[in-house]
């Protein structure tokens, strides 16, 4: 039987209560996957159709804020090392007071994106049956994005440094890289998701009439790639008029791809436009070359302020855990973890406080158990 390898880095915070409920959907799910393997698409029982029966294998690592209190690094030396035999890596959140953001997130979320080359960051932004977004008067309809956000370079290249340091006099720079081969490759990756979608509609995220360098490279490369895909409508927005058509034009939006910076803060924008923060989901990958597994992941942080309550919203892990299930090539299971979630949603019986409800993160996770394995 086919086996996956699954890294588990369930990080700090919510991202210790997510990953976990995400696991047991992923086990439940392989257990469906035997339950149903052979059946037709379609067939009785199996609304997601076959599909060959799979085994997952996790191997869980410590590694986040408190290894680094421990040992003075978010990761062992050889790190990357560890992980690059897997199959796909699963990950909760980084970041805790206690170890200042910058050294957290860099030295172990940015450093597997980047160490990788997991150049495009996927973040669908949809509405779930039975949830409203809080926008007024719009449906579900109205509301289906999906971000192709450039994750291995631009704003976050991580070039720079400080001069005369606590002085009155200091300095800090912080560059910025726009390569045309990276630039070029993000957007031939989303024009290839616009061309696969009803809409077949771009979005692009630019602010060339500020920066004259990085985002003048950003809109040609964006009209040269376009050429190669006369049936894909294509738009340039400025990210601020983007922010703001998000909100009153949201139907007009179908892919839309951004650079690192920009496209974090609009899909945070996104997963509050989903009704919560706790919804959105998110895979890094490299659709061209493999130098490390995949990394599969909420959108959200480690939410401080709820941890340990077991309160926090387990949907975007285990949205994340069905991408995770699509990218390994088990598409049958990735629907089937999708159609479980979406009922438990649509049924609008259990929910946790962030959409209004009372459940914990158990609770709602047992249910899309049981709709899963029903
Ligand atoms: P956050 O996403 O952790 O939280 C923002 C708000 O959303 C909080 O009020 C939180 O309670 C709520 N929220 C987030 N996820 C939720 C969920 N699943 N269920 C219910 N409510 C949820 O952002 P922040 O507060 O800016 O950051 C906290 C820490 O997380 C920081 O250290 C930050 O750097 C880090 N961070 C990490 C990641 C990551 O690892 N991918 C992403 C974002 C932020
Ligand atoms: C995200 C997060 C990270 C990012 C942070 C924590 C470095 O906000 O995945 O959206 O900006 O990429
Ligand atoms: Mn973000």
């Amino acid at each position: 039987m086919k086996t996956y390898r699954i890294a588990l880095v369930p990080g700090d915070g919510i991202g210790k209560e997510v990953v976990p409920a995400g696991v047991k959907v992923l086990e439940a799910a392989a257990r469906a996957s035997g339950a149903n393997a052979g059946l037709k698409p379609g067939a009785t029982g199996d609304a997601a159709g076959g599909g060959e029966a799979f085994q997952l294998s996790f191997q869980a690592f410590d590694w986040g804020c408190e290894y680094y209190l421990r040992t003075g690094r978010m990761m062992p030396e050889d790190g990357l090392e560890q992980l690059r035999p897997f199959d796909a890596i699963y990950l909760g959140a980084i970041g805790h007071p206690t170890v200042p953001d910058h050294i957290s997130l860099r030295e172990l979320l940015l450093k597997i994106r980047f160490g990788f080359d997991l150049y495009v960051n996927l973040r669908p932004v949809e509405i779930l049956p039975g949830l409203e977004s809080p926008l007024r008067g719009k449906s579900a309809a109205e509301i289906n994005m999906l971000f192709v956000r450039e994750n291995t370079e631009g704003e976050y290249c991580g070039l720079g440094g400080r001069f005369k340091r606590g002085t009155a006099e200091e300095v800090a720079i912080q560059q910025v890289i726009f390569t045309r081969r990276g630039t070029k490759r993000v957007m031939r990756y989303a024009f290839e998701q616009a061309r696969r979608r009803p809409r077949r509609r771009l979005a692009s995220a630019t602010k060339s009439n500020a920066m004259q360098y990085t985002m003048v490279l950003w809109d040609e490369v964006l009209r040269e790639v376009a050429r190669d895909y006369p049936d894909v409508t294509v738009a340039n927005y400025h990210v601020d008029a983007l922010a703001a058509r998000m909100i009153t034009h949201p139907e007009t939006l179908d892919v839309v791809v951004g650079s690192n910076l920009f496209a974090d803060v609009l899909t945070d924008l996104g997963g509050a436009l989903q009704g919560s923060l706790g919804l959105a989901a998110s895979a890094n990958i490299n659709p061209t070359a493999r130098l490390g597994p995949p990394m599969f992941e909420p959108v959200h942080g480690s939410a401080p302020d709820i941890e340990g309550r077991g309160v926090a919203n387990p949907i975007a892990a285990i949205w994340a855990a069905s991408l995770m299930m699509e990218h390994l090539g088990e598409p049958a299971a990735a629907t089937r973890i999708m159609a479980a979630l979406r009922a438990v949603t649509g049924e609008g019986r259990v929910r946790t406080p962030d959409l209004g409800g009372k459940n914990t993160t158990a609770e709602f996770t047992a249910a899309v158990i049981a709709r899963l394995t029903a």
